[in-house]
């Protein structure tokens, strides 16, 4: 078997908790991150057959049967992670009843997954639903965004209209828009139907002055929507509270969506 810690999987994953960390979005035990992944990614490092614990679960996972995922675990910080990989994360498995998960590698000392694996794992299902090459979840308490939702409505159509007028390339990342929720109680079920809901049609929720997620096929693409609607956010709150002299225009963000052959979500536009 070869070295778990050299797996691409598991040091994709240490650099880019400390990168997050580093942008100080992940205080403390802040954010979280699941990652699918395939058998044949895992088996030269681990053998599947030997399960180390078995962890129950809140909520009926079965539509992720037998998946693998490598993941957080609750309580741990994102600073941590690089320095000792296989206390702050682990590789578990949806068992078959999808009412618990295998644990096949890491929480070293007891630990277990994040306390939004609801989240995370309803977000995987509706995500893999609209895209079959989806494979990335990213929580985070991006600053400028959880910030705005403070100052701005919560209402989609608006919230997504200001941040793609804040810099000219956020219409071209991300123009599905942004799905927003109101506050609520975290760590629970109830939030992870809500967010998968809106998964079904977003990449990207934000948590009223909570957070984001943010999801891809990879991490690059899961953390680039994050950080560019997080960019917008904080440009935003720089210049809110001055005169605005001048903006992108609706006109303008059709002749971008045009130019980069993107479809900005119906409606969201004046034509
Ligand atoms: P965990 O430590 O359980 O991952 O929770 C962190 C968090 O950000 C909760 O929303
Ligand atoms: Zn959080």
């Amino acid at each position: 078997m070869k070295d778990i810690l050299t797996a691409p999987f598991v040091r994709e994953v240490c650099k880019i908790t400390d990168n997050m960390y580093r942008m100080g979005w992940d205080e403390r035990n802040g954010g979280n991150l699941s990652l699918l992944l395939t058998e044949e990614e895992v088996a030269p490092y681990l053998d599947l057959n030997q399960v180390l614990r078995t962890i129950p679960m809140i909520f009926d996972a079965s539509a992720l049967a037998g998946k693998l995922f490598l993941v957080t675990g609750t309580g741990k910080y994102f600073r941590n992670v690089i320095d000792d990989p296989e206390t702050n994360l682990g590789i578990i498995r949806v068992a078959a009843d999808g009412k618990a998960v295998e644990l096949l590698w890491g929480y070293k000392d007891g630990g277990r997954p994040t306390s939004e694996l609801p989240a995370h794992f309803r977000t995987h299902i509706s995500r893999l639903e609209r895209d079959p090459l989806h494979r990335v979840v990213i929580h985070t308490h991006a600053t400028n965004v959880i910030a705005m939702t403070f100052v701005h409505s919560l209402e989609e159509r608006a919230f997504t209209r200001t941040l793609w007028q804040m810099c000219t390339e956020c219409l071209v990342v991300f123009p599905d828009g942004v799905g927003v929720l109101p506050w609520m109680l975290c760590g629970n079920d109830e939030i992870g139907i809500a967010t998968a809901e809106k998964m079904k049609e977003y990449r990207l929720v934000v948590w009223a002055q909570h957070g984001i997620f943010g999801t891809g096929r990879d991490i690059d693409e899961a953390f680039g929507l994050i950080e560019t609607v997080e960019k917008a956010a904080e440009i935003y709150i720089k210049v809110m509270n001055s005169p605005i002299l001048q903006t992108i225009t609706d006109e303008e963000l059709w002749v971008l969506a045009k130019a980069f052959g993107v479809t900005p979500r119906e409606g969201y536009l004046n034509s």
